[in-house]
This record gives structure tokens, sequence and C-alpha cells, in this order.
């Protein structure tokens, strides 16, 4: 949409995320090969805000670090001892006024544990605002099970309040128009209202969503938007819904790719991250993971059962039964069966990576082939060598301690 407002956006990531049981904090959990975090960022930056604001306090430096790493322009701001959503965004206004933003206009408020949650939709949200002039705007989806979220209470129509699945009441958990945790706010109402906020809930915390109701009873125009698809707002809470949610974006990944071209023979085993590039007329055999930044040429065949990650494979190269990581494959090159491409492995146009071969910090040239059973490590190889079966090249510096060879590319 044209002409919208500059808006702050702030995305709440200071929760611990109990119900995931993990050691990880949640934001920092991966589907598609980025961090629910880093989705949630994305999202936010397709709307062109102003400022983008994340809210950090279980785990702070992991969880501060990884966003910054996604987007090193991220404001970061440190919830503190006062627990819930509505203290995290008033965390988030202080910071944003410290950082020189005046508190004018539209402020976008999402979570960070809804992963398919994409600009577009905020941007329908903010336009939605804005044209009907509204000082809050929320996304709302119907669920069949509605479980666990805040239920949309209205009247007549009218958004008059949230209220959270703990503090409600039979009759308000029997609805089932639920609160996405996506807000367009007008920054004065906010910042008024969560001044009034108290903890008097089930939870003892600060609720962001009280800020619905004072803006209804101040006779504020508040609107709930509804999406029909309710993946694009399903949140993550647990690893059930971690996978779940995995699966449904690869789906969508997956045909998004076959609509520009690509043969995918078993999507069900073909998984695709989001920053990983195709090309019409590649194709992917069964069970072939592809992660980070990989990219495929045009007549490329790649599987089955092969696992890339960060790996550039020229036109029409084969890559068969591989696990490979932070290397290129040249054009019309063959690799494996059986191969193993560690990082730093330049394969030439027309080359050969057999079967049973390892490489690792190696080149090898146009048309040079490695067929079987080698082990190839800090070497250069020119164009037009055969290499017999059973060779090992190593580079041994004595005069450095043993190295460390574990290392791979990114993780998916
Ligand atoms: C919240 C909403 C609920 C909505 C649901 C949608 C409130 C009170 N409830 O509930 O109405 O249906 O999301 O998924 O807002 N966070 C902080 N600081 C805190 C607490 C949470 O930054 O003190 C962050 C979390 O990291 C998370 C987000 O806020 O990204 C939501 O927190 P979560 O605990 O998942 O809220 P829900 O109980 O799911
Ligand atoms: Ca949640």
């Amino acid at each position: 949409m044209d002409h919208l407002p500059a808006a702050a956006v702030v995305i709440l990531a200071a929760g611990a995320g109990t119900r995931m049981k993990s050691r990880v904090p949640k934001v920092l959990h991966s589907v598609a090969g980025r961090t629910l975090l880093s989705h949630a960022i994305a999202a936010g930056r397709e709307v062109n805000p102003s400022r983008l604001c994340v809210v950090v306090r279980h785990e702070r430096d992991q969880v501060a670090a990884d966003a910054l790493a996604f987007d090193d322009t991220v404001l970061i701001a440190d919830q503190d001892d006062i627990p819930g959503t509505g203290r995290a965004v008033q965390c988030a206004l202080d910071k944003l006024v410290e950082d020189g933003v005046e508190l004018r206009g539209p402020i976008i408020v999402t979570a960070s544990d809804t992963p398919m949650l994409d600009g577009g939709i905020l941007s329908e949200l903010l336009g939605s605002h804005v044209a009907q002039g509204n000082a809050v705007t929320v996304l709302t989806t119907h669920l069949a099970d509605p479980t666990g979220y805040g239920r949309i209470v209205r009247n007549h129509g009218a958004v008059v309040g949230i209220v959270e699945e703990k503090d409600a009441t039979e009759d308000q958990r029997a609805i089932r128009e639920i609160n996405a945790a996506v807000y367009v706010f007008e920054a004065e109402v906010l910042e008024k209202a969560l001044h009034r906020v108290d903890q008097a809930n089930a939870q003892g915390e600060v609720y962001l969503t009280d800020v619905i109701r004072i803006a209804h009873e101040q006779g504020l125009r508040v609107q709930g938007v509804a999406v029909e698809d309710s993946w694009t707002v399903e949140g993550c809470n647990d690893k059930v819904q971690l996978a779940a949610l995995g699966r449904e974006m690869n789906r969508r990944i997956v045909e998004e790719w076959m609509r520009e071209g690509v043969t995918v023979v078993d999507p069900a085993t073909t998984w695709i991250d989001v920053d990983v590039d195709l090309t019409s007329d590649v194709t992917i055999l069964p069970n072939v993971q592809l992660h980070g930044a990989c990219r495929i040429e045009t007549g490329a065949t790649i599987g089955p059962d092969t696992t890339l990650t960060d790996v550039e494979v020229g036109e029409g190269a084969t890559v068969l039964r591989t696990h490979g990581s932070l290397a290129v494959i040249g054009k019309w090159a063959t690799v494996g069966p059986f191969a193993y491409l560690r990082p730093g492995t330049y394969l030439g146009e027309g080359g050969k990576i057999g079967a049973f071969v390892e490489t690792r910090n190696t080149t090898i040239g146009h048309g040079s082939r490695v067929p079987r059973l080698s082990y190839v490590s800090d070497t250069d190889i020119g164009d037009d060598t055969d290499v017999s079966a059973g060779v090992v090249f190593e580079h041994q510096d004595l005069t450095e301690p043993a190295e460390e060879t574990t290392e791979e590319g990114t993780q998916a």
C-alpha cells in the first residue's frame, strides 16, 4: 500500500517460552532456516518502519545477538522484572523515546512466535487502521480450537476487550475468535492506556490486551480485523506447534517453487529453507534438504537423499546422495553417490567428485575427476586431471597444533 505513515514496529521477545521445555529460548528455535525471531523481524521490515525495536529479557544476550545478526539496525530494549506483554511494550516505548523517536502516529506490535506472519498482513492491518481512523486495530482469526489464546469479546460487533484463557468465564471460553497478538496502536493512546494497566489477573502480569478494553471504555475506535488463513497467525508455544508450523511453511515454500517451474518429485520429503534460491527446470528427487543460502541453477538435478547447506550448484550439474556445506559445484559437474563436500570445496565445470570421496578446502579444476574412495583436503588440483582411486591428499602444517576439523555450514 502507498502513502502509509512510517510506523515504529515493536517485537516482543522477552518471554521465557517455558512450554517449549528447552534450554534454547523459544524465539531462537528455527523453522525453514530462520529463527522465529528472525521471521518476525523480516515481517516487520517489510512495512519499512521508522524504527524496529525488539524487547528482550530471558537469555537476553543470546536473543539480542540473534536479532542483531539478522538485522544490525534493530533497536534492543530491555524489559525489567515486571512481567507481561504490556510491560514489554512500555519498556520498548521508553527505549524508542530514549533513541529520539517521537511517540506519534501508529505503532505496530507483534509477538515473535508467529513465524508465518508476513509483511503483507502487517501492511493490510496498518492500512485498515489508518483508513478507519482507529485508535487500536487488532488482528484476529477464528479457530476451531481456541484453547490457550486470548478471546476477542465483542458487543454488537464492536471489540470491547480481550480476555485471556486463564481469566475467561465459561461463556467467554466458548468464543472462537482469538487475539493473534498483532496490533496497531496510536502511540499516544497506547502510552496513556499502559499507565492504567495493573497486574490484577490470574497470571499477575501487565497484559497488553487490557489496552483494548481501556481504549474502548474511553470511547475510542477499536477495530478487529480477522484473517482467513489462520496459519499466518498461528503461535508457536511448544514443539508440537513448532513441527506443524515447519511443515506448513515448507509445504508453501515447495509449492511456490513448483509454480516457478522447479520439478519436485516428492514434496513431502523435500525441505527448502526460505533463503534458498532455485531456478526453473531444477529437478529435486525425493529426500532432499536444501538449507541456508543454497543456490541451484537451471537443469541441475539434486538427490535423491541429499542434504546441502550454503552450496552453489551450477547449470546442469547432478548431485546424488551427497552431504555438502559451503561448497561450489560447477556447471555440468557430477557429485556422488556418497560424497561428503566440506567447507571450501570448489569443483570446476564438468568435474567429478565420485563415490566415497570427502573433500575440504580444495579446488578441483575444470574437467578434473576424483572418481572414488579419496580424501582431498587443502589441495589445488588443476584442470583436466584424473585422480586414481584411494588417494589421500592432506596438508599438514607441522608447526601448527592438530586442527579442529568439525566446521560445518550454517545449520538449519
Ligand atoms: C498472548 C496474548 C493472547 C494471544 C496470544 C497469541 C497477552 C496478555 N496475551 O498470549 O491474548 O491470544 O499471545 O499468541 O498479551 N513476552 C514479553 N514479555 C513478557 C511476556 C511475553 O516480551 O513479559 C513476549 C513473548 O516473548 C512472546 C509474546 O510476548 O513473543 C507473547 O507471549 P506469550 O507468553 O507467548 O503470550 P500468550 O500467553 O501466548
Ligand atoms: Ca504465545
